[in-house]
């Protein structure tokens, strides 16, 4: 069965969503769904995310549900390998699980506080960054990985171990883009705003509806005084995701590129080899696009002029 009201910008891609049962995780796996994605869907509780592989896969979409805590190095290796196991391969990994401390004051502060943030925010991208680097240099053909960051990562707002954790993932994510980007694996992160989710919320209260009035509070945090929600960031992951958001890298190639030849000529061999995978990977044997990728590519080159995040 198709997938309803879907399109087909990442048909047949597997992709990896880590924090997917709630929030910003799951409204990205549905967005990716629909869009011809195989989801994994990974999370800490098992019984969300299953709700979330419950909603795709009710609308005629693929997604497998895996319990997972992205703290732990296995967890997460396991994420990315049932992925390969069960749809042959990972195009895009998106880690995104995270977690915050509102309200706390730099005295209020703990040890046991600044060390389940870093775990979390920091541990958990690098974990999920390490083993989609290893699974993307495997399969040879490129990759994409979208971090979660936060507006808490760039200016100075947000609570003080959260905004440091955030920033890490921020400036993790600029190092690893120039790291990679001569294997064809583009790295970005999303810096939202600030949304009313389960983020924030106790665990009892997690999912309770919330009043307009509630997300016109967070929605007026924000520069622009709008409710911000999920669904907006799962638009900006799915513009990273497609080949349009190759744009991202462009920046970044030609330096790299000097940089390697004069630095390392081992190194720029290796980039030179892994460039010439891309061109053949894009249009297929023989050059030709297929009816599918023409289709892809036309679609692309709308949400590339119509994206509005
Ligand atoms: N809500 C906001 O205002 C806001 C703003 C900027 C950035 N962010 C970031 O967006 C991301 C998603 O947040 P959200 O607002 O959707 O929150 P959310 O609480 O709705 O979703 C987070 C999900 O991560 C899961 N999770 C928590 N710890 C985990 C662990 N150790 N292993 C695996 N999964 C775990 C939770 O179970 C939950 O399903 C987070 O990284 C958050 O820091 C949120």
């Amino acid at each position: 069965m198709a997938h309803e009201g879907g399109g087909t910008l990442l048909q047949d891609k597997v992709t990896v969503i880590t924090g997917a049962g709630s929030g910003v995780g799951r409204a990205t796996s549905l967005l990716f769904a629909a869009q011809g994605a195989k989801v994994v869907c990974g999370d800490l509780r098992k019984a969300w995310v299953d709700d979330t592989v419950a909603l795709i896969t009710d609308a005629g979409g693929q997604a497998t549900a895996v319990e997972c805590d992205v703290t732990s190095e296995s967890d997460v290796e396991e994420l990315i390998a049932a992925a390969r196991r069960t749809y042959g391969r990972v195009d895009v990994v998106f880690n995104n699980a995270g977690i915050s401390t509102p309200g706390l004051s730099i005295e209020t502060h703990t040890d046991e506080v600044w060390d389940k943030l870093m775990d979390v925010n920091v541990r958990g991208v690098f974990y999920g960054c390490k083993h989609a680097v290893t699974a993307f240099k495997e399969q040879g053909d490129g990759g994409v990985i979208i971090n979660t960051s936060s507006i808490a990562g760039l200016v100075g707002i947000g609570g003080f171990g959260y905004g440091a954790s955030k920033g890490a993932v921020t400036q993790l994510t600029r190092v690893l883009a120039i790291e990679v980007a001569p294997l064809m694996i583009r790295v970005n992160c999303i810096a939202p705003g600030f949304m009313l989710t389960n983020l924030t919320k106790s665990e009892e209260d997690a999912f309770s509806e919330s009043s307009e009035e509630e997300h016109a509070q967070y929605g007026r945090m924000n520069p622009m005084p709008i409710p911000v929600v999920p669904e907006h960031i799962a638009n900006a992951a799915l513009f990273l995701a497609v080949k349009t958001g190759r744009a991202t890298a462009f920046n970044i190639d030609k330096p790299i590129a000097d940089f390697y030849e004069h630095e390392n000529d081992d190194q720029h061999d290796a980039q030179r080899a892994a460039r010439a995978i891309s061109p053949a990977a894009a249009v297929g044997p023989g050059g030709q696009r297929s009816e599918q990728q023409k289709e892809q590519d036309d679609q692309e080159e709308d949400i590339h002029d119509g994206v509005s995040l």
